[in-house]
């Protein structure tokens, strides 16, 4: 048998054991950070610009991806580019959080 593909798992397992936790993602401190996206994103995540979606309720793992992409250029803007530069993953995932927690509700028209 080829102990290669057992050695190679032992290795991400390590690798993965040594990863500290992640840090909790905190919606609060997402809260305060999100002030700089009111403008366009409104202050509870309506958007109060016709070009710039809303992000209240959105899932915190899609708001993160996009904020991502932004940032690594997988998805560009020229506004939003900018805007993500500056982010830390903790950034990312506070300000993911607090728009995550903001509840909504849909209606059928
Ligand atoms: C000056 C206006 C403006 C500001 C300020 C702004 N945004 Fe945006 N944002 C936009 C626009 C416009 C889009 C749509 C961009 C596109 O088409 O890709 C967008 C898109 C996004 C998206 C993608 C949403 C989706 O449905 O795919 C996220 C996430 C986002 N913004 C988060 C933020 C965060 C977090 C901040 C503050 C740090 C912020 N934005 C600040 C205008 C703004």
């Amino acid at each position: 048998m080829n102990a290669r593909p057992l050695l190679w798992m032992a290795a991400v397992a390590a690798a993965v054991a040594a990863t500290p936790p992640a840090r909790a993602a905190d919606a609060a401190a997402g809260k305060a950070k999100a002030a700089a996206c009111a403008a366009c994103h409104g202050p509870l995540g309506k958007a109060t610009m016709p070009d710039a979606p809303n992000l209240a309720g959105q899932p915190a793992m899609y708001v993160v991806e996009q904020l991502k992409a932004y940032r690594s250029g997988a998805r560009k803007h020229e506004v939003m580019s900018l805007m993500a530069k500056p982010l830390k993953d903790a950034d990312m995932d506070d300000l993911a959080a607090w728009f995550a927690s903001i509840k909504v509700q849909v209606q059928a028209p």
